[in-house]
């Protein structure tokens, strides 16, 4: 049974892409079959994951607002063995607007995903930086979320807003949806701040808040231009080793074949996979 994970926090650049695609990839590199949905306009998984968002031809989009079109209909390959992607591109910025004409629009998703949630050991949803349709659609369909919070001033502005929708959808839409982890990222070792606003988030959120905290990283923000996950652009960096751990921590992959796990996460056993056909 596949457990479907959503990336949430409608602040912009506090890491929720880089957080998707990075557990995603490492529960791939893993063995465990993973799909990444990208449910951001910005497509910005899409192309981090190393596709083309001209090429596109259809996308979470057609997905969302198409009844016709199925979860296998949108769902490709990405270039990496055991990673699957749900894509998305600019047509999306259309889709809040009229999602919300649908009756019944918060459950599409979640609909959509039934018949191919049981293929897949994790699903993980990278979320726009907003509240909306895209946002509630996803939080519906997950099981559990993944909030990220950005080490600066002001971390956890906005944080009683997204448990508010959080709780609200707990009430009435999604009963089984938790709080998985609260993942501190860019944090910056040589501030005081850094230190201070992690004490704080601990504070709010106590035990919720994983031990993996990201460090700032140069090579986690290179990586994408390169259309790859961190696991392969520089798995010996500290921000490969941080969303290694986190993965392992969050999702728990490993834990059926733990011998294993060293042999299978080293990325030799796993770029090309799908380019080779695997
Ligand atoms: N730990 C990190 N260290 C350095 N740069 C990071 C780190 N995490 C994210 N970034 C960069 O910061 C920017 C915002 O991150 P992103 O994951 O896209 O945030 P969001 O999806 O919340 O908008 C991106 O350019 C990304 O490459
Ligand atoms: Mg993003």
């Amino acid at each position: 049974m596949g457990t479907v994970y959503v990336v949430a926090n409608q602040k912009g650049g506090v890491g929720k892409t880089t957080t998707a695609v990075n557990i995603a990839a490492y529960a791939a590199m893993s063995e465990e079959k993973t799909l990444l949905i990208d449910a951001d306009p910005q497509g910005n998984a899409t192309s981090g994951l190393g596709l083309r968002k001209e090429t596109i031809t259809r996308s979470i989009y057609d997905l969302l607002l198409d009844s016709d079109v199925t979860a296998s209909d949108t769902i490709q390959p990405s270039p990496y063995a055991h990673l699957d992607i749900l894509p998305a591109n600019r047509d999306l910025l259309g889709a809040e607007s009229q999602l919300v004409r649908i009756e019944g629009f918060q459950y599409r998703l979640k609909e959509k995903l039934l018949p191919i949630k049981d293929s897949y050991r994790h699903i993980i949803i990278d979320c726009p930086p907003s509240l909306g349709a895209l946002t509630v659609n996803s939080l519906v369909a997950a099981d559990r979320v993944i909030i990220p919070i950005q080490c600066e001033y002001y971390a956890l502005e906005g944080m009683s807003q997204l448990l508010n929708t959080i709780m609200a959808i707990q009430k009435s839409l999604n009963p089984n949806l938790e709080i998985a982890r609260v993942v501190m990222t860019m944090h910056d070792g040589r501030t005081n701040l850094a230190q201070q606003v992690v004490n704080e988030v601990r504070l709010y959120f106590g035990p919720k808040v994983s031990n993996v905290i990201v460090p700032r990283n140069v090579r986690l923000s290179e990586a994408p231009s390169f259309g790859q996950p961190i696991g392969l652009y520089d798995p010996k960096s500290k921000g490969a080793e941080a969303y290694a751990r986190l993965a392992m921590e969050v999702l728990g992959i490993g834990k059926e074949r733990s011998g294993e796990r060293s042999r299978s996460l080293d990325p030799r056993n796993w770029f090309g996979g799908n380019r080779a056909g695997g």
